[in-house]
């Protein structure tokens, strides 16, 4: 997606909300409720870090939605950082940083220590628990108080195995049939990132740090709830789900 004119970030934007569309299509409506919630929570000018942002998808529809809010973006991988960075670029409202979650020390490279919300989607499942645990200790700390926490990933009640049977087969099976129908998965676009002329070296650099894909837990909802009260927020609860995903939020 390199034109005459340099890349166009827009339709890499466009092709990566495609890809992640055909995982979750409710994903813009899981986008929206966390929206609502900001609002609800902690207003329209709201500072946010948007915790794994990839691309940026969470801090674009933030700043078209909430002009007056600000953005820091964090994450690992410098493919969907550079798109993030090419997005964003001369938006004095967004900061990117590179960090690893897993990392004690994370929170030193933000910058800012303290935040009105902190935002994720799909992407606390690349941790296990036991980090993941920290993570939340960690974010605890970052929230103000009265501020919030919202997390939205595929979160899995080990207590209905019968029901999430079902469930995946009928997800998958809708999966397949829009693969057949020409829709990118998670390889295809890696793919084509990496025929990008300037995604190609990041592309490399990506499948050095992570492989394929990161190897993480999926805990509960309840799981996140009480881990997330563990760590110091004062109410946890699920504010939208599907049959397979969760928007939990956490008050501090
Ligand atoms: C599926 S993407 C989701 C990105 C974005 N939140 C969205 O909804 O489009 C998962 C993201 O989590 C990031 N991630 C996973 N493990 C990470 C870690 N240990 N440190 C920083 N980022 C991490 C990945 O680099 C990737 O950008």
């Amino acid at each position: 997606m390199t034109t005459s004119t340099g890349t166009d970030w827009a339709a890499w934007q466009e092709s990566w909300d495609r890809q992640q569309e055909w995982y979750m299509p409710d994903r813009e409506e899981r986008f929206r409720i966390m929206l609502d919630m900001v609002e609800a929570l902690v207003g329209t000018a709201p500072r946010v870090l948007d915790l794994a942002c990839g691309t940026g998808s969470i801090t674009a529809r933030l700043l078209r939605r909430f002009p007056d809010a600000t953005s820091t973006g964090v994450d690992l991988d410098p493919a969907l950082l550079a798109i993030a960075q090419g997005t964003f670029a001369g938006d004095d409202r967004v900061s990117l940083v590179t960090a690893d979650l897993k990392d004690p020390d994370w929170p030193a490279a933000l910058p800012y220590d303290s935040y009105d919300a902190v935002v994720t989607a799909t992407a606390l499942h690349w941790l296990h628990s036991e980090p993941l645990a920290a993570l939340y200790g960690q974010v605890a700390g970052l929230v103000r108080d009265g501020g919030v926490f919202m997390n939205a990933d595929h979160m899995i009640d080990d207590t209905t195995p019968r029901i999430n049977a079902a469930e995946r087969a009928q997800r998958h099976a809708r999966m397949d049939q829009a693969k057949r129908d020409g829709a990118l998965d998670w390889t295809d676009w890696w793919q084509l990132a990496a025929q990008d002329p300037v995604l190609a070296e990041p592309t490399a650099r990506r499948f050095e740090i992570y492989g394929e894909h990161a190897d993480g837990d999926v805990p509960s909802a309840a799981w996140h709830a009480r881990t997330l009260l563990a760590q110091g927020f004062s109410e946890a609860r699920p504010v939208w789900c599907s049959p397979s995903d969760t928007l939990l939020l956490a008050l501090k």
